[in-house]
């Protein structure tokens, strides 16, 4: 009746932002991402009929704020009947604020549930509950490359290039460390109903998925570089153009991007992407990891920077 999974947080490269069945919560448009190795959220489960209410404690303390969905990805994974649960989470890194928290607080609790009630489910079919629960938790099951795909009334997730093949880093540059203003699920939502841009984000979205998966078969950085930045821009102002508008981004995220513009023209090899905060991804050749790290540092604004390699899916501890 108790189990502790680890999951690490993903990165999209080729961006999930709109739904076509939001009971399910199907993505409209599939997504590609990449695992990170040292970010993490390990989360235990544990199932006890004595207990009236779920309860919540993250990094040791209570947070009621979060347990709805927790407790609805429970029912996802285990039923609507469970018993109430005691789930425990240990997160290293700011949580809501655009670092993908949400995808490996998903990815963790769905296989640390599944296996708390006794049910030993393939990677496939956890990546669909965790999906349900929160569209990019679905990729963090696995490592490396991930492409999501839709299919009917399911996801179709796979692993296309190992985290250990493309020696790649993502150096973080945390320009605000609060929760965002407002969240991606209804963020999207809002998108899908009122930007004019939104129907040519969905319809375009195959040509960009091909041009990175075969980016990423041919390990080609400057193609990837190229489809990743577009395909982040587009998101950005199907955003931006929404009523009332989503603007995620401060005056710091502006010089990160200035700062990576600068990279670039003195021939390194970086690119940035940026999720549903202010926070700036920087994607780069490891050999390149150390003089990223030290422009964004020195950029104004910039808080903080993490960084990582490329990891594993989520598993059981
Ligand atoms: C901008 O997976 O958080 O990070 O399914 O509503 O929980 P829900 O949305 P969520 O959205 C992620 C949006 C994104 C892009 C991406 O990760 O692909």
């Amino acid at each position: 009746m108790r189990a502790t999974a680890t999951a690490q947080p993903n990165i999209a490269l080729i961006k999930y932002w709109g739904k076509r069945d939001t009971e399910l919560n199907l993505p409209a448009v599939g997504s590609i991402s990449i695992t990170l190795s040292e970010l993490f959220t390990r989360m235990t489960v544990a199932f006890d009929t004595a207990l009236p209410v779920d309860e919540l404690l993250i990094n040791d303390e209570k947070n009621d704020k979060l347990l709805p969905r927790l407790s609805h990805a429970l029912d996802i994974a285990a039923g609507a009947n469970r018993p109430r649960a005691r789930i425990t989470s240990e997160c290293n890194f700011p949580i809501a604020a655009g670092l993908a928290s949400s995808a490996s607080s998903f990815a963790a609790i769905v296989v640390a549930a599944s296996a708390a009630i006794g049910i030993d489910r393939p990677v496939g079919e956890l990546a669909n509950l965790a999906g349900r629960a929160s569209g990019s938790a679905a990729r963090s099951l696995y490592g490396g490359f991930v492409e999501l795909e839709n299919s009917g009334d399911r996801v179709v997730v796979r692993e296309l290039l190992p985290a250990d093949a493309w020696s790649l880093d993502v150096v973080v540059a945390v320009t605000a460390t609060g929760p965002k203003p407002v969240g991606s699920t209804e963020a999207m939502e809002s998108s899908r109903r009122t930007s004019p841009f939104y129907d040519r984000w969905v319809s375009d979205q195959p040509a960009d998925l091909a041009s990175a998966r075969d980016a990423i078969a041919s390990q080609d950085f400057a193609a990837l570089a190229a489809i990743a930045e577009h395909n982040c821009l587009k998101m950005h102002s199907v955003m931006w153009s929404s009523r009332p508008p989503i603007v995620y981004w401060n005056d710091a995220t502006l010089a990160c991007l200035q700062t990576i513009r600068e990279l670039q023209s003195d021939g390194i090899d970086v690119f940035f992407t940026i999720d549903a905060g202010p926070q700036v991804k920087a994607v780069c050749d490891k050999a390149a990891t150390a003089t990223v790290e030290a422009a964004l540092r020195e950029t104004d604004g910039v808080q903080d920077i993490l960084h990582s390699g490329l990891g594993a899916g989520a598993r059981l501890e």
